[in-house]
């Protein structure tokens, strides 16, 4: 009987930015970035063997993708061949998978996606080939992170580091909080189209010809000691006027790229100018950051989201927002969950 899984996995916004690779095989970060994971934005992502097929198939939201994508899919459930031991013998796998996340709009996906397919491929795996050494979480990121390396981090709920690490088997997630306290995040979704330039080039881009960026390493290591200092403290200021300027310099190793490029658009900025009017004028706690797309992620106080929530909608009525609060580590889903679901 061929197996069949399901996982949800949630996605998660970085608040020290993962911007460049060290190996692009392996996906070895240039430096330690630092995330939370999101309760409301995820992916739910089935795989089954098919003892009779010739390729692996991904279907995203019940449209078969094409071979640049299942590729990519391809990769990752290699890796799992290998590791179970069962190289090219094992049969083709069919990954079906549903996004609750504006796909490739900035608001991160592909962390999602990849740790959902992991998180499943793990359970198929094990299930098919029980003699394997079994996967621990921390290993178990080290395969999210092939696929995307945000990915990695979605691992694990709340506050979770990925390890710049010394190899492969030690650039690994690390939960560092459960985020079970006064934080939470409005999303302003700006556009939901699908980026002009990816994270992958973008950050390649970005590391061979930017001449800030020989400073990014020292100075995002500088802004996440300040962020686990105040993640220790609970103390949303001090985590959010430090995850701040990590944004800014992240994009200003964009700005100072050759040739130059930026995802931040006039309403970006828009954003931003309001943000530091309500933090200004309002008193609230609230924060910026933004990666590769145009769209803005608030960081505020959980107590306070809702006030924010109906501000930002009031100034930007033609916006989509998305509330969160922190989200957990991935978890298999049932046959009759899925069915419910998706039919
Ligand atoms: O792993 P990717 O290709 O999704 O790259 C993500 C890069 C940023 O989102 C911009 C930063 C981050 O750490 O998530």
């Amino acid at each position: 009987m061929a197996g069949r899984v399901a996982a949800r996995a949630h996605t998660n916004i970085a608040l020290i930015k993962y911007w460049g690779k060290r190996d692009e095989a392996l996906y070895l970060p240039t430096s330690t970035s630092l995330s939370l994971t999101l309760s409301s934005l995820y992916t739910d992502t089935r795989v089954s063997f098919d003892d009779d097929a010739f390729e692996d198939v991904l279907l995203l939201d019940g449209q078969i993708q094409d071979a640049a994508s299942t590729a990519k899919v391809t990769r990752v459930v290699n890796l799992f061949r290998e590791r179970y031991g069962v190289g090219s013998a094992a049969p083709r796998v069919r990954v079906e998978s549903h996004n609750h996340v504006p796909t490739a709009a900035g608001l991160a996906s592909s962390s999602s996606g990849f740790a959902a397919l992991a998180t499943a491929l793990r359970a198929l795996f094990e299930e098919r080939y029980p003699d394997a050494p079994r996967m621990s979480d921390t290993e178990l990121s080290t395969f999210a992170r092939r696929g995307s390396g945000s990915a990695t981090r979605s691992i694990f709920g709340g506050f979770v580091e990925w390890a710049y690490g010394t190899g492969s088997e030690d650039s690994v997630a690390v939960p560092v909080d459960d985020a079970q306290w006064d934080v939470a995040m409005v999303l302003v979704a700006l556009s939901t189209q699908k980026k002009k330039i990816s994270s992958t080039y973008g950050m390649k881009h970005t590391a061979d010809t930017s001449a800030f960026y020989p400073l990014w390493r020292e100075v995002s290591e500088r802004d996440l000691d300040d962020v686990r200092a105040g993640i220790r403290e609970r103390d949303i200021d001090r985590v959010g006027a430090a995850m701040e300027a990590n944004c800014m310099k992240f994009h200003a190793t964009m700005f100072a790229a050759n040739p130059p490029f930026t995802y931040l658009t006039s309403r970006s900025l828009a954003v931003i100018e309001y943000i530091q009017e309500l933090r200004a004028h309002e008193g609230l706690s609230v924060y910026y950051t933004m990666d590769a797309g145009p769209n803005v992620k608030v960081l505020c106080r959980r107590s306070e989201q809702q006030r924010v929530h109906e501000l930002l909608e009031e100034r930007f009525p033609d916006v989509t927002l998305f509330d969160a609060v922190a989200g957990p580590a991935p978890r298999t889903l049932t046959e009759k969950e899925w069915e419910e679901l998706y039919g």
